[in-house]
């Protein structure tokens, strides 16, 4: 990302500071800084309230581990912001909660992946199920991306958009036959098969249909992800696609059937994968395969390495995307293979923030007890925190004038103990204020459900100063609808 400072140009991070070089910065009404001192040292000398960031924040800017640098939302004069548009300006006019999510930040991402992979021939194929928005999945179709789909509803979701059907692979251990003839009839890119069952289903459905079906094996390559077990894919223990033995053995039957047309060979090891050797190791050995189906006569056109190219939360070292991008190249080769990747996460988790307003504040009398903001957003909007114990940075909208700083645990009003969204947080907060759990443009409204009969909250896509409805808030009449239809009530 560059930004103009002072008629010049310099890298800037996402709070829009210079990564490096000398620059003269002055914010509104600051004295001037002026050297040629790295960003933390020019950050250091100005001012936190010229920067419109709390004291807190700006202590950990300077310690280099606020989620302001690599996030969508940032300060600006003293109120958290998407791009140019204010949160507060947002809940004003939608209502609270509601996810909120930063079109340029999206974009940015996307580009760094392409960068990272300028030498490799290659295709993204977005992952829907991370956020499928259809102003999303527009956006990623405008970028030039492929999906990576799951089910029938998330070809739907491409199709709505004017996704070329060409561009769509269809993963996943459990397709069904109304699926996977939807997808024949559509005419998709590519299968990734996961069992030797689905291929004899695929080979009999698309006989009967008269179609020729795309396929790929995704092969298991028992690689450790280092992730959390619930999302760790690539393991033998995990049900996600077969041994390499048993690939070698499907792709021997697929290659003699006349209605399978073998493109490619698939895996994916997991997802919030912040270290490159897994990734690098599962490609190695996928490629393995490749090049003994490659002595059995077989040629296949793509290697696809699926997604889980893991991003911040918190202070952890993310996966380094440029150096991964140039081992990739390295251990292709002069290969004439095309490189295909899956990602949901890295292109949408921190372009988004949940918009939530402080209902109550219960402070505890006794110190070892605990306080209790409870907020109007709630683990039925997000879930990662109660389901995988994720931390989701929360940051007051406006700062609170004259609030104490506490301890809060923030929480929902659903009627479970697990109904947290972050746990022990120092903020200073007031009943109605606003604040923003950050990270959430992935697995976040795509896992909400309607628990406690509550709404869908509405979704909200941020370009420079405006901003769009792209979802609206779940009425209780879309809910009851379904039932009421039924029913003699
Ligand atoms: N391809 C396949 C076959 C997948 O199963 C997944 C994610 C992806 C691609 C995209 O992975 P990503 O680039 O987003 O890491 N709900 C969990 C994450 C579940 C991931 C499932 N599969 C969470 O909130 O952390």
């Amino acid at each position: 990302m560059y930004a103009k400072i002072r008629d010049k140009e310099y890298e800037v991070d996402h709070f829009g500071l210079p990564i490096r070089g000398s620059c003269n910065l002055r914010t509104k009404g600051s004295p001037a800084v002026t050297g040629s001192r790295s960003a933390r040292t020019l950050l250091n000398s100005i001012k936190p309230k010229y920067l419109g960031i709390n004291r807190k924040d700006y202590d950990s800017v300077t310690s280099g581990t606020s989620p302001l640098e690599f996030n969508a939302a940032k300060y600006s004069q003293g109120e958290l912001c998407i791009e140019q548009m204010p949160l507060s300006k947002i809940a004003d006019s939608v209502g609270t909660p509601a996810y909120v999510y930063s079109k340029s930040y999206l974009t940015e991402q996307y580009q760094l992946l392409t960068n990272a992979l300028a030498q490799t021939p290659h295709r993204i194929h977005y992952s829907v199920k991370a956020n499928s928005n259809l102003a999303i999945l527009a956006l990623f179709k405008s970028l030039g991306a492929g999906f990576d789909i799951v089910s029938a509803g998330e070809l739907s979701r491409v199709l709505a958009v004017g996704g070329d059907p060409e561009s769509v692979i269809f993963s996943g251990v459990g397709k069904s036959t109304e699926e996977i003839n939807f997808a024949l009839k559509a005419g998709i890119g590519c299968f990734n098969v996961e069992s030797r069952s689905e291929l004899l289903r695929i080979m009999a459905q698309a006989e009967l249909l008269g179609r020729i079906a795309n396929v790929a094996i995704r092969v298991n390559p028992n690689v450790d992800a280092k992730t959390h077990p619930y999302i760790a894919t690539g393991l033998k223990e995990n049900k996600f696609g077969v041994t390499k033995d048993e690939a070698l053995a499907l792709y021997l039957l697929a290659a003699e059937h006349p209605a399978i047309n073998l493109t490619g060979i698939d895996c994916h090891i997991g997802s919030q994968i912040n270290e490159a050797e897994p990734l690098l190791q599962a490609l190695t050995s996928v490629l393995e395969l490749r090049d003994a189906l490659e002595r059995h006569g077989i040629e296949l056109e793509h290697i696809d390495i699926g997604g889980g190219f893991g991003v911040r939360y918190q202070d952890e070292s993310p996966l380094d995307i440029e150096a991964w991008g140039a081992s990739v190249g390295q251990i292709l080769g002069g290969r004439n293979l095309q490189l295909r990747i899956e990602p949901g996460r890295f292109l949408t988790a921190n372009a988004g923030v949940l918009l939530t307003r402080v209902e109550y504040l219960k402070a505890s009398d006794e110190p070892e007890n605990k306080n209790f903001a409870v907020v109007d957003a709630a683990m039925n909007d997000l879930l990662r925190p109660s389901l995988y114990q994720a931390w989701h940075e929360v940051l007051p909208v406006r700062q609170s004038s004259d609030a104490q700083t506490l301890k809060w645990d923030i929480v929902g009003p659903i009627c479970e103990s697990g109904d947290f969204l972050a746990k022990q947080r120092s903020l200073a907060l007031a009943e109605e204020d606003l604040v923003a759990v950050l990270s959430i443009g992935a697995y976040g409204a795509v896992l909400a459900s309607n628990y406690n009969t509550r709404g869908r909250a509405p979704e909200v896509l941020v370009d420079g100063s405006e901003f769009k409805v792209v979802r609206r808030r779940e009425t209780i009449q879309d809910q009851l609808r379904l039932e009421l239809e039924q029913a003699d009530h």
